[in-house]
């Protein structure tokens, strides 16, 4: 079938099984491979994007239910100016390692800066469990987004 779907402001126009994946979509049919596939079982977050402002694991979406959305993924974070502050933050204090699971926390940390009121470690924490980091601790990456949202 064909859908067309607005990812990060451009529209990508697609005939495709109604079966695909969303991430699917977002990575063969977009070309951006910043959204990662670690389980396809919505177990690592991996493959989370914003969907109208919410944040979304697009493993367990099909890519027809996103049509009249608006998509935005890790590279729609950066702007003119480059990384957005949470990008800069993770990287400037190397909270991340291998960087697989960069798109998730960058889409959950932004959604935090743009959403959350009061934040402290705690919340932060409860706010990532979604997103599994396999190779550096989860406090740098706590700590850099908490700070982050303190001086929004
Ligand atoms: S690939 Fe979607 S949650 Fe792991
Ligand atoms: S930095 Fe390697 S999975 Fe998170």
């Amino acid at each position: 079938m064909k859908i067309k779907l607005n990812i990060n402001g451009t529209n990508y126009e697609s005939d495709v099984e109604p079966r695909m994946l969303l991430v699917d979509f977002i990575r063969d049919v977009a070309g951006l491979k910043g959204t990662h596939v670690g389980c396809e079982t919505g177990s690592c977050g991996s493959c989370m994007v914003l969907l109208d402002g919410m944040p979304v694991k697009s493993c367990l979406m099909l890519a027809v239910q996103a049509e009249g959305k608006k998509i935005i993924t890790v590279e729609g974070l950066s702007g003119k100016n480059g990384l957005n502050k949470v990008q800069k933050a993770l990287s400037e204090r190397k909270a991340l390692q291998c960087g697989f699971c960069a798109a998730g926390f960058s889409i959950i940390g932004t959604w935090i800066l743009d959403n959350e009121e009061n934040v402290d470690y705690q919340k932060v924490k409860e706010d990532i469990a979604g997103v599994v980091c396999r190779c550096s601790g989860y406090d740098q990456i706590i700590k850099t987004i908490t700070e982050v949202a303190k001086n929004e």
